[in-house]
């Protein structure tokens, strides 16, 4: 929605035809450009089908962002089973790995572009969540090195790191009882929940011309999560 309020046309990649269908709908309806392809990143083949149809019917991508991802439920390592590990990683890091090694050469032959990766606070603390923490973890490693690599063509690549935010797989769990509302606002140093409309403007301004000297960041939208983390723990 954001990136739409700013001009651009917005095309969603989602295996969730009907969330991504309601979405559409709604920029179109704000007078917006959206459309949508149905794709599973965790599908190498769909990925490249992905791209060469949008350019076909859109023309050039100039801003790629990697959102798709799952989550995971807190526990122990010997509890993760592979198959929840191997998923995990197959959508969160490998679909967006994929995504970025599409994109990457196309971007480099017009020498612009701009890749956005939806990072974590789990990229940059440890988490009961031994698959998805290392999954976010590399997706901050891989943006900074696709920073550094693809500096020279003039793309910028960042990410978004952000704290709890109250998305549906969230309030799910809040619904369910699982997570506590209050504990998650107390966590951050502004007592705020972060909301979706939070991050889509950190991935807003990153994916804009004001942030064009900024590459290879990994941006907390947090509400000062990490920071009163550590300053509270200070042993008084
Ligand atoms: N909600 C949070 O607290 C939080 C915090 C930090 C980071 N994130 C990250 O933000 C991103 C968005 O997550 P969200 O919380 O908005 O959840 P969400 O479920 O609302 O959004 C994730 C989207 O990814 C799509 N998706 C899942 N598997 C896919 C696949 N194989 N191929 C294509 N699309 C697929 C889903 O259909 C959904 O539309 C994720 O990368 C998540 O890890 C979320």
């Amino acid at each position: 929605m954001r990136q739409a309020r700013g001009g651009d046309a917005v095309i969603i990649a989602d295996i969730n035809e009907e969330g991504a269908a309601s979405v559409v709908s709604e920029i179109m309806e704000n007078g917006g450009k959206a459309s949508f392809v149905p794709c599973d990143v965790a599908e190498e083949a769909q990925i490249a089908a992905l791209f060469d149809t949008v350019e076909t019917e859109h023309g050039p991508i100039d801003v790629l962002i990697n959102s798709a991802g799952i989550l995971q439920n807190p526990e122990a390592i010997e509890d993760t089973s592979m198959a929840d590990y191997d998923r995990v990683h197959a959508i969160n890091v490998r679909g967006l790995y994929v995504c970025c090694r599409e994109i990457a050469p196309r971007m480099q032959a017009r020498q612009r572009g701009v890749i956005l990766n939806i990072a974590s606070n789990t990229s940059l603390r440890a988490f009961p969540l031994p698959a998805y923490g290392p999954a976010k973890s590399a997706v901050m490693a891989l943006t900074e090195i696709l920073a550094a690599e693809l500096g020279p063509y003039r793309i910028r690549v960042n990410a978004v790191a952000p704290t709890a935010c109250l998305t549906p797989p969230l309030q799910a769990r809040i619904d369910a009882g699982e997570r506590d509302y209050d504990m998650i606002v107390g966590n951050n140093a502004i007592p705020r929940m972060l909301v979706p409309e939070d991050v889509a403007e950190g991935i807003f301004f990153l994916c804009s011309d004001r942030a064009k000297a900024v590459t290879g960041a990994t941006l907390p939208v947090d509400y000062g999560w990490q920071v009163w983390l550590s300053y509270r723990a200070y042993p008084k």
